[in-house]
């Protein structure tokens, strides 16, 4: 049998089929029959294709052993040995009809956000096309290029969808990380950035009913910075709580920041925990999955956990609700 078929399961129960020939990967032939799943580097090192085989064999090709977690595939590297079903970690309506749009923007600002961070914001380019409009929903990501290079980076959107082109970014400044040293060292107010996207899967599940709980690791807030946005704007009312994690008091998020999100939405509650505190630290001492398991003991009731941050954030919050056995549902993604 040369050619196999695959079956796609969104997380909402949706059925996607379509031929994958032999030696072709799962991702590739997806786009070739008109789905565009979340993906960026189409080579097995940054993990956002990221999905688990439920029936059939498959082989997988070279990849980043760290962009996979336990019993999962990369779509990208995944070549069907025979017919495959593969559960996708998101609903149908992230799953594109059309190429990831490229659009061109240019710097605007560049200001130090808190340590080691900074806040980026773009403005986009009018396209006679597309006009000047960011559509997104909150907690999607954008991919931007290096100029002149085709080294690409996805950072989450901080703010909300809006008519001016307007794109705020949290970036955290890594050591050596190749936009971080773009940022560091070359950029400035008035250089243009190819822009592609938004993409990513990381996003509310407004038809829920439950508490929701946000929990943020460094720049793992600016995508739940638009999610909370978002609620104030609509003046939601849902039972909602924040935990912000952090090593020490001055990597927290900035209290304008918190202000503003409780200003918004009255009902939230915040916690911001400090694993490494001062002396006179008042707030919560420890991580943010410990802080999480704090509040869980607080109440019984099922809620949606929408987590941002490091792998091991994440790890530790998986392993939290495992051995909570509750009927709690966890939305996350990695940094
Ligand atoms: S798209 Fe990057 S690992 Fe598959």
């Amino acid at each position: 049998m040369s050619e196999r078929e695959v079956t796609l399961v969104t997380r909402d129960g949706a059925e996607l089929r379509f031929p994958c020939a032999a030696k072709d990967n799962v991702l590739a032939a997806s786009e070739a029959a008109g789905y565009f799943l979340p993906a960026m580097c189409h080579e097995g090192t940054c993990g956002l294709c990221h999905a688990r085989v439920t029936e059939g064999k498959y082989t997988m090709g070279p990849h980043n052993s760290a962009a996979l977690q336990g019993g999962e595939v990369l779509l990208c590297r995944c070549e069907p040995d025979e017919n495959l079903t593969v559960a996708l970690p998101y609903n149908q309506a992230q799953v594109l009809r059309y190429k990831v749009p490229v659009r061109q923007a240019v710097i605007e600002s560049m200001e130090p956000a808190w340590q080691n961070a900074v806040a980026l914001t773009l403005r986009l380019q009018p396209d006679p096309e597309q006009g000047q409009a960011v559509e997104f929903s909150p907690g999607q990501y954008m991919e931007l290029t290096i100029p002149g290079t085709d080294i690409r980076r996805a950072y989450s959107l901080a703010n909300l969808p809006n008519w001016e082109g307007r794109l705020d970014f949290l970036i955290r400044l890594a050591p050596h990380g190749q936009f971080s040293t773009f940022l560091r060292e070359q950029a400035k107010v008035g250089d243009a950035i190819t822009v592609r996207g938004p993409s990513g899967s990381f996003i509310l599940d407004e038809s829920s009913v439950r508490p929701r709980c946000f929990v943020g690791g460094g720049c793992g807030l600016a995508p739940i910075l638009s999610m909370l946005r978002h609620l104030g704007e609509f003046q939601d009312s849902q039972p909602t709580h924040l935990i912000f994690g952090a090593n020490r008091e001055s990597e927290l998020v900035p209290q304008s920041d918190v202000e503003a999100v409780t200003a918004a939405l009255p009902q939230i509650g915040v916690t911001l925990a400090v694993s490494a505190p001062e002396e006179n630290w008042q707030g919560f001492q420890g991580t943010a999955p410990a802080a999480l398991d704090a509040f869980l003991s607080q109440t019984d009731e099922p809620i949606d956990i929408y987590a941002c941050g490091p792998p091991k954030m994440l790890e530790a919050i998986e392993i939290l609700l495992q051995q909570r056995n509750r009927d709690d549902r966890l939305i996350a993604e990695r940094l």
